[in-house]
This record gives structure tokens, C-alpha cells and sequence, in this order.
């Protein structure tokens, strides 16, 4: 009886400390204390003994049985722990990691720019805080324009405002460059409109600026075209309807051909067929002249698109307050790299 119990008790020893895996423990446990254990055929050679002897083997078998039961509890919280840091379950289903997105609007202004980089175009950039020599005067901007008002700009000191515009940039980029050249300027703006489906008082925009001693209006229509058909589709259209800006002449307002009828007229195109994306129009002399050019000796062209509004027909967005409300089911859809 003793010696049996004696082995028993040296192998279980020696398996228990050999045990790697929780499913070694497993096996283990059934055989030392479970249903395959041998404690009840220990228990029943019991009867074979005196009384005295009885009681102190029945004694001894208990004590065994107890202490294999703690060592295997205490081999199981090793195994747990170990398991939990190495071992790789290969059968496992995938997570996937994480990622953040590029926000649409941002995804579109890397877009732009990076189609009119490919036409030659350079990019520059402009403060966000401007004076109104910048924002209003240097663009032709008389003092008495509705722009000027306080309802529509944020002012932060007499004669200092945040640009409600990127053609502010169209100053700073003149005196800094020699003509002939191309430039788009992207940049935040602001203006005090109230918050709607069409309108924030934050939004972006990309301002293009060409000059040189010969730019005609075929230029400027013939890049917003390219520009168009890479970002829309080879099969858009662009249009140019006379338009007024204080800091164009002639100006134009333009048009893409509505890319869900076609240009046939449907809901989303308020039934014309076309699609406003744009201002554009060729550089007004009195900008040259405040720009510190010689009117009589350059040309030039300018456009300004809102990046927001891009974005929205790209996409087909119905809100602009959608890029600001931070909807994660919303921006992920854009996680498109
Ligand atoms: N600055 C104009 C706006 O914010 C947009 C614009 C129109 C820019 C015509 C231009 C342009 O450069 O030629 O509404």
C-alpha cells in the first residue's frame, strides 16, 4: 500500500511539473483526481486493514489527495499566466488592426492639388490671419462691398480679420514671385454664416493663380477642363457662365456637367444639368497694380473652388455639417488607401 501509494504520488509529481500546456493540465487533473484517478481503488484496500491501520491510512490517502489538489491549482494559475503572454492560437479568426482615416475633405484637397501639381502648378500657402489690404483692398474689394461687413468676416482687431478667402494668397504669392508662374493655395477660411447644409463657418478652399506676359481666357478654360476630367471623369463637361468678382475681369462662374443624368436634368442637379463648382476669371489690372506688377506688361488668370462643396458633389454628400459632426461610421467610409 505504501509503496503504491508512493509512486503514485512521484509520478504525478513528475508529470505535473512537465505539464506545458493548460491541456496538459487537463489530462493531468482526470488522472490524478478526476473519474480516472485511482484514489477509490486506494480507498477500498482499506477494508483489507485493522481498524487502527484504517484510520491511519484513510488519514495519510486524504492528505495526499488534498495536496495534489493544491499543486494542481497552483500549476494551473502558472499555466494560465504563461499561456496568456505566448501561446499563439493559429485557429483563431483574424482582428483586424484599427486604423484611422484621412478625412474626406482633406483626402479631396491632396487630391486637387496634387492633379494641378501635375499640370506644373506649385504650392504655396497663405496666413490665415489677414488685414484688409490682403482680404479686401488689394482685391478690388471697394470699402462699401457686403464682404466688408461685420456680419460676414471674424475680426480680431481693427484692420485685422481671418481671411474669408484663399485670394488673399494671390497678393503675398505675387510679391514674392517673379512671373511667369502657376501656384493653387489651399487654406482654411472663415466667414459669420450661420450653420446649414451648404454653409460652415469654417471651410476650406484652394486658390490657382497663373501669370505671365500672355494668359488668355482658352487657358484658363482649357486647365479647369484637364483639372475636371481627372478629378470627375474623362466624360464631364465644363461650362462658363459670365459671373461678377471684384478682382476678375471678365469673371465667370463654372459649371460641371451633373454626373448622375448626365446633363440631362435631374434632382440632384435642380433639373439644369450642370453643377456650379467654381469662380474663376482673368486677373483684374488694379490687382496687378496693388500686387506691385506693371499692369500693361502681365496677364494672368485666377480660380477659387471650395473644397467643402468638391467634396460634397464628388461624393455625394448631402450636409456639410456631416464633416464636422466626427460620425466614425460616416469617416470611415473614406479609409479608401
Ligand atoms: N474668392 C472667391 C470667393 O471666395 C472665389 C474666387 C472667384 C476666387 C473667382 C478667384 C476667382 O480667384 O477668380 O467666393
Amino acid at each position: 500500500m505504501l509503496q503504491e501509494l508512493e509512486e503514485y504520488w512521484e509520478s504525478f509529481q513528475e508529470e505535473i511539473q512537465k505539464a506545458s500546456t493548460l491541456s496538459d493540465w487537463n489530462y493531468l487533473k482526470g488522472k490524478y483526481v478526476g473519474k480516472k484517478s485511482r484514489w477509490g481503488e486506494f480507498l477500498a484496500k482499506l477494508k483489507e486493514l485493522s481498524p487502527e491501520e484504517k484510520r491511519v491510512w484513510g488519514k495519510k490517502i486524504n492528505q495526499l489527495k488534498k495536496e495534489m489538489e493544491e499543486l494542481l491549482e497552483e500549476r494551473y494559475q502558472e499555466l494560465l499566466s504563461t499561456e496568456e503572454k505566448s501561446e499563439v492560437d493559429i485557429t483563431l479568426p483574424g482582428k483586424k488592426g484599427w486604423s484611422g482615416s484621412f478625412h474626406p475633405v482633406l483626402l479631396t484637397r491632396d487630391w486637387i492639388l496634387t492633379i494641378f501639381q501635375s499640370l506644373g502648378f506649385r504650392v504655396e500657402e497663405g496666413p490665415e490671419i489677414e488685414t484688409e489690404f490682403y482680404n479686401f483692398e488689394a482685391l478690388n474689394i471697394p470699402p462699401d462691398h457686403p464682404a466688408r461687413d461685420d456680419q460676414d468676416s471674424f475680426y480680431l482687431a481693427p484692420g485685422y480679420l481671418l481671411r474669408t478667402h484663399t485670394s488673399p494668397a494671390q497678393i503675398r504669392v505675387m510679391e514674392k514671385l517673379k512671373p511667369p508662374f502657376k501656384v493653387v493655395v489651399p487654406g482654411k477660411c472663415y466667414r459669420r454664416d450661420a450653420f446649414d447644409a451648404t454653409h460652415s463657418p469654417m471651410f476650406h478652399q484652394i486658390e490657382g493663380l497663373v501669370v505671365a506676359r500672355d494668359i488668355s481666357m482658352g487657358d484658363l478654360k482649357g486647365t479647369l477642363e484637364t483639372f475636371v476630367r481627372r478629378f470627375f471623369g474623362e466624360e464631364r463637361k465644363i461650362r462658363f457662365r459670365p459671373g461678377y468678382f471684384p478682382f476678375t475681369e471678365p469673371s465667370a462662374e463654372v459649371d460641371v456637367s451633373c454626373g448622375v443624368c448626365g446633363g440631362k436634368g435631374c434632382r440632384s442637379c435642380g433639373y439644369s444639368g450642370w453643377l456650379e463648382i467654381l469662380g474663376a476669371g482673368l486677373v483684374h489690372p488694379q490687382v496687378f497694380t496693388h500686387a506691385g506688377y506693371d499692369s500693361q506688361d502681365v496677364r494672368g488668370f485666377a480660380f477659387g473652388l471650395g473644397v467643402e462643396r468638391i467634396t460634397m458633389l464628388k461624393f455625394g454628400i448631402k450636409d456639410i455639417r456631416w464633416f464636422w459632426e466626427n460620425d466614425v461610421q460616416f469617416l470611415e467610409q473614406f479609409n479608401i488607401f
